[in-house]
């Protein structure tokens, strides 16, 4: 029988297909069961979801009431409201109707029903009402209700939760914030967001409401060390063999960076033979970048001149000091000004970062393709 590719990526992870994290599952544990609220961000594709999924679920067998509210696609204010009602109305275990009473005991104005979705299956759903503040003081304050009535802690997870900066007004942040603030220790908010400049500027500006809000947790990459065995691992339990130092390779590739291990990986596994050798990881890299072509393609069309001399720049050098270099600026033929200017351009398209005085591209194979151009 064909063997399952023992690599996935592009949607959550979790088992054995789930990497480590143990001090972060550990501290977000602690966090949850003292009421601590934590606001957790990183680039994409860093593991955000799959943690605190594997957190919810761990921290729901010790007896905690956990709510995961997925913000990605909400368009409008209204769709907050209903997306969080609904995410309550998932937390709560039961029948239908049983599910549906107790809502009615915990919600002031909104009104439970039941519908049947596209699918044919059955969900809860509520009917809003017209006044935004009355809503949001609902469905927030509802979660307070139900901890007291069930003397249960509690744990809200908000993913991408920088989509609520995109409304015209800022009146749901200032009316969660409010509500937020009086839950004490029986509740833990956990804020989680990707694109890192909105969400740091949510928690860290002075003037917005949700300022010092709780503890902030920047998620890192996986270390090498961690992610090494666990490559090894992968490849033992589908059958194939691969060294220490090939799967170091892959890491290494990957910049340590889960997602694209986990694509590397499934690449590099539909290629190879019994052994994992240096000349599949190539040939793997190679096609996997034939087939990112156009999108690579895409996003340099899109770019300024001085946008690509300064990505390039920073494909090949990544430290601020050496980008700043005589030397550098000579052999790229650009003006310090321009790189800044270029810099900034390129951190807002969310193409590059900044840490500890080094860029980096945040699509590791964009990275290749551009050392390879
Ligand atoms: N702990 C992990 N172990 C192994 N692979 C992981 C781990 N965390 C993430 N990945 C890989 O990264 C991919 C993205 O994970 P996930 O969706 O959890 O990240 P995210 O930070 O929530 O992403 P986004 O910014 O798109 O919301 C997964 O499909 C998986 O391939
Ligand atoms: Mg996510």
């Amino acid at each position: 029988m064909q063997k399952q590719n023992p690599f996935i990526y592009g949607q959550e992870v979790s088992g054995d297909i789930f990497c480590n994290r143990a001090k972060e599952i550990k501290e977000l544990l602690s966090d949850i069961r003292s009421g601590q609220n934590v606001i957790m961000y990183s680039p994409r594709r860093y593991g955000k979801t799959s943690l605190i999924k594997e957190v919810l679920r761990r921290a729901e067998r010790e007896g905690i009431a956990c709510i995961y509210v997925d913000l990605y696609p909400i368009l409008k204010e209204e769709d907050f409201v209903y997306t969080y009602a609904t995410a309550i109305s998932r937390s709560l275990s039961g029948t239908v109707e049983k599910i549906i009473s107790n809502l009615k005991g915990i919600f002031k104005s909104l009104r439970p029903k039941i519908i049947i979705n596209p699918q044919g299956e059955t969900e809860i759903s509520v009917d809003l009402v017209k006044d935004m503040d009355v809503m949001i003081e609902d469905v927030a304050g509802s979660v307070k209700k139900y901890s007291e009535k069930y003397r249960k802690q509690v744990a809200i997870v908000f993913d991408e939760f920088q989509q609520i900066g995109i409304f015209s007004t800022d009146r749901i942040e200032k009316k969660l914030r409010s509500i937020v603030q009086t839950h004490g220790r029986k509740i833990s908010y956990i804020f989680m967001g990707s694109k890192k400049h909105l969400i740091y500027d949510m928690f860290s500006n002075p003037s917005r409401p949700f300022y010092k809000i709780g503890r902030h947790l920047p998620l890192g990459k996986i270390p090498a060390e961690e992610l090494t065995p666990f490559v090894i691992e992968r490849f033992k339990t589908s059958g194939l063999k691969i060294s220490k130092e090939m799967a170091g390779k892959i890491v290494d590739m990957a910049e340590c960076h889960p997602y694209y291990v986990q694509h590397l990986g499934s690449s590099v596994w539909k290629l190879a033979k019994e052994e994992v050798n240096e000349q599949t990881i190539e040939k793997a890299l190679t096609l996997t970048l034939a087939e990112e072509k156009s999108a690579y393609t895409n996003i340099w069309d899109e770019l300024s001149l001085n946008q690509r001399k300064t990505l390039k720049m920073i494909a090949e050098l990544k430290q601020e000091k050496k980008i700043y270099s005589v030397d550098s600026l000579q052999k790229f033929n650009l003006a310090a000004t321009a790189v800044q200017k270029s810099i900034k351009s390129l951190i807002m398209k969310e193409l590059i970062d900044k840490s500890n005085g080094s860029y980096e591209i945040n699509d590791v194979f964009l990275n290749h393709w551009l050392m390879r151009i």
